[in-house]
């Protein structure tokens, strides 16, 4: 990658004069429609927490980067600013150079279609973005001839200073093309120039280049760095590619399940990562293959469902310096014993599995977790071994009791904390093991 340009937006905290657009609170959830025999017998279908209390400002000038692992919510949270999918609770907030402030979660569609001339989408597949029978001309010029009706000389001259601002010069080359005809990063430029045409103030990129070679990637990043300063534009980058986001962005969010965990100068969450689930992604940065951008290390890589997420903290079922009160609780318990038979296959898994019986139960999240078995004793020996087999395993910390009640055996978890966004030392954070600065301040 190309060194940084030297011309970062501020890093401070947001404020809203100098925001151009702001998620408060935002939630985004959806309905799933459940099977038919569930909704036959009346069960309600499950909704997905995609967006769950979000928080965040993008400024005038600023690449804000959206950072996560699939699933994390990093889309919906672009296309909720684009109004593209409603607010399930909370708002979007524009404040536009030439509208003023608008609230984008309350517009109706013909309001929303005049505010996405100011914000528009880039999105990963530039192929699959351009329309196969559409010339290069046509597709750039569509937005002008649709929300500006311009035509001829003038239209031709917009489209043709789009091409050269993306560099598909000479632009007589390029007018005349299907996208059939154009490389990938050609394409994406293309995608680009259509995107710039009405003059937006804000871009929400998502994965912009993740399906291009990697010969074209920092070239296509470079370009939009550059229209950034030349457009006076502000970015949203989506990606889980942490390589490119160090370059190209000035703050970064780091989500996980529908929430921001970290914010901070994309500097600070480099140098010095609070979250351990962003020390995570960290520890995961390939050298070079930045496609590869997975948390491979992390304990139990599993994603949690966003229908059901943990209780307290939802990283604690994969975090490694996880405490009492990070929200441990049933189906922790199953998660435990199945990776102790994964580790102990064979008989030992036929005999203990006979033994702590029907695991179904644990699965509704509860702050007890109940195993109705006659062995008690039995079973209770079987936990002391797991225990002694990894006593450092961050399960037992969240563990307040462990007893046999006459009917089995009963755990009972700490009680749950769930740490919203808090400032840390320049950075804010969404982890008990960073302490609320502003507590401190007031004693
Ligand atoms: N239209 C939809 N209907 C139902 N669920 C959805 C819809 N869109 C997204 N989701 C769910 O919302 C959650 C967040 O999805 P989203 O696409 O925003 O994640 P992402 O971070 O962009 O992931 P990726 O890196 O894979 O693109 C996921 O659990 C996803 O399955
Ligand atoms: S609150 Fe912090 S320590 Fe606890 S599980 Fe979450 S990230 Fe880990
Ligand atoms: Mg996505």
């Amino acid at each position: 990658m190309p060194t940084k340009p030297e011309t970062p937006a501020p890093t401070g905290p947001v404020t809203s004069t100098d925001a151009v657009v702001e998620a408060h609170d935002l939630e985004v959830h959806f309905a799933l429609q459940g099977s038919a025999l569930a909704r036959l017998l009346g069960r309600r279908g499950r909704t997905v927490k995609a967006i769950d209390g979000v928080n965040v400002a993008l400024r005038r000038g600023e690449v804000l980067g959206l950072v996560g692992e699939s699933g994390s919510g990093k889309t919906t949270l672009g296309r909720a600013i684009l109004g593209l999918v409603p607010a399930t609770a909370g708002s979007i907030t524009y404040h536009g150079r030439d509208r003023g402030d608008v609230v984008v979660s309350e517009l109706g569609s013909r309001d929303l279609r005049a505010l996405r001339t100011s914000m528009q989408m880039v999105f990963q597949d530039p192929g699959a973005a351009l329309n196969p029978g559409m010339t290069i001309e046509e597709a750039i010029g569509h937005p002008l001839v649709i929300h500006r009706k311009l035509k001829g000389a003038e239209l031709r001259t917009r489209v043709c200073d789009a091409l050269e601002r993306v560099g598909l010069s000479p632009v007589e080359r390029y007018l005349g093309k299907y996208p059939a005809d154009l490389s990938g990063g050609q394409k994406q430029r293309a995608v680009i120039a259509r995107a710039i045409i009405l003059e937006p103030e804000v871009l929400i990129a998502d994965e912009p280049v993740s399906m291009l070679d990697m010969s074209v990637r920092a070239k296509i990043l470079q370009l939009m760095l550059d229209l950034k300063d030349q457009l006076d534009l502000s970015y949203v980058y989506i990606t889980h590619d942490l390589a490119s986001a160090k370059y190209i962005c000035d703050r970064i969010a780091i989500m996980y399940l529908g929430r921001i965990v970290e914010i901070g100068p994309s500097d600070e969450i480099f140098a010095n990562p609070r979250h351990p689930y962003t020390k995570a992604l960290l520890k995961a940065i390939p050298e070079p293959d930045p496609d590869r951008m997975l948390p491979r290390d992390l304990p139990r890589g599993e994603i949690p469902d966003a229908a059901v997420p943990p209780l307290g903290c939802s990283f604690h079922p994969r975090c490694p310096v996880a405490v009492q009160e990070c929200g441990w609780e049933s189906r922790d318990l199953r998660t435990l014993l199945e990776e102790h038979w994964t580790r102990n296959p064979g008989a030992t898994y036929d005999a203990e599995r006979d033994m702590v019986g029907d695991l179904g139960k644990l699965d509704k999240p509860e702050l007890s977790a109940h195993l109705g078995v006659t062995d008690s004793q039995g079973t209770l020996a079987l936990l002391n071994r797991i225990r002694a087999e990894n006593p450092d395993e961050p399960f037992w910390r969240g563990v307040a009791g462990i007893e046999d009640d006459g009917n089995g055996v009963r755990l009972e978890f700490h009680q749950p904390h769930d740490p919203a966004l808090r400032p840390a030392g320049g950075v804010e954070v969404a982890c008990v093991l960073y302490p609320d600065e502003r507590e401190n301040e007031k004693t």
